[in-house]
C-alpha cells in the first residue's frame, strides 16, 4: 500500500483524473470501476475536461458502478446512477452497452449481483477501482463487519450510512439497503485508489492506514492489496504519524 498526499482537493482530484486518462491511453479497452459521492466529483469533472482537451477515446472502455441505493430510481439525482451518468459517462461518450450500473429497482436483486459478477469476470477483472471512504470505514456499501471474501451483494445499511446518505438527496427518500460490489472485487482489481479529502476524513484515514486490518473497519483491507494507493489531501492526512507519511 502506497500513501500519496496532495496539497489540496484540486491537486488530489487532478492526479486521480490523470490516472484515469493514463489508464485509457495505455489500455483503450480498460475496465474502470468508480464510487460516486462528494469525493470523486471533481475527479469526474477534470477527467471529462482532460479527455476533451487531449482527445482521449473512451469508446472501448467498460465502466462499472461500485454501488447503488436499493429502491432509488436512476432518475433521482441522489442516486449513484444519476451521478455517474451526469458527471462522467454522458460526457465521455462511453457506449451504453459498456456501462454496467446496478439496477436497484430490479425485482430480483440477487440476479443483479450475479449479472455484475459475471460481467466483471468475463471482462477479465477490473483494471482500476477508485473508491471513497465512509465515516464508518465503509468502501462502497461494504459496511463494518462485512466479510472480505464477498463479491456483489445486498446489504442492510449501517445507521451512519443512512444518516450521512441523506446529504445526497434533495427530498426525503426511504433508504435501508444497498447493492454493492464486494471487497473480493477490490482484492481482485489490478489497482485500487482510495481517495479522501478534508479534516473530517482524517480519523478514518488514520484508522485505514495505522490500525490492524479488521472486517469491522472495511477500508483497512487496503493494507492487504499490493497495488493499492491511498491518495489524500493534507487535511485528510493530518492525523497520520510522521513515519507513516
Ligand atoms: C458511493 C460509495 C461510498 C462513498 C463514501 C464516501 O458510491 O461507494 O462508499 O465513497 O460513503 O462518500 P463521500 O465521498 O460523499 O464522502
Amino acid at each position: 500500500m502506497q500513501i500519496k498526499i496532495y496539497k489540496d482537493y484540486q491537486a488530489l482530484s487532478a492526479t486521480v483524473a490523470d490516472e484515469i486518462i493514463e489508464l485509457v491511453k495505455n489500455k483503450p479497452d480498460a475496465v474502470l470501476c468508480m464510487a460516486s459521492g462528494s469525493t470523486p466529483l471533481l475527479t469526474c469533472t477534470l477527467t471529462v475536461e482532460k479527455s476533451v482537451k487531449n482527445n482521449i477515446d473512451f469508446s472501448r472502455v467498460t465502466f462499472i458502478g461500485l454501488d447503488e441505493w436499493v429502491g432509488v430510481p436512476p432518475q433521482n439525482d441522489g442516486s449513484c446512477h444519476w451521478f455517474f451518468q451526469n458527471h462522467l459517462l454522458q460526457a465521455l461518450k462511453i457506449p451504453a452497452a459498456q456501462i454496467h450500473l446496478f439496477d436497484a429497482m430490479a425485482s430480483n436483486l440477487n440476479e443483479e449481483c450475479s449479472k455484475m459478477d459475471k460481467i466483471i469476470s468475463e471482462k477479465g477483472g477490473i483494471d482500476l477501482m477508485i473508491v471513497g471512504i465512509g465515516m464508518n470505514g465503509h468502501i462502497g456499501f461494504n459496511e463494518p463487519g462485512i466479510s472480505f471474501d464477498k463479491r456483489s451483494h445486498i446489504i442492510n445499511l449501517d445507521p451512519m450510512t443512512l444518516s450521512i446518505g441523506k446529504k445526497y438527496f434533495n427530498s426525503p427518500v426511504a433508504l435501508s439497503k444497498g447493492i454493492t460490489l464486494g471487497l473480493q472485487h477490490l482484492m481482485e482489481s489490478k489497482k485500487v485508489i482510495l481517495m479522501a479529502n478534508g479534516n473530517k476524513k482524517a480519523d478514518v484515514i488514520r484508522r485505514t492506514i495505522e490500525e490492524t486490518v479488521h472486517t469491522y473497519f472495511p477500508a483497512s483491507i487496503m493494507q492487504m492489496h499490493l497495488q493499492s494507493v491511498i491518495m489524500i489531501d493534507e487535511e485528510a492526512a493530518f492525523k497520520l504519524k510522521d513515519e507513516t507519511k
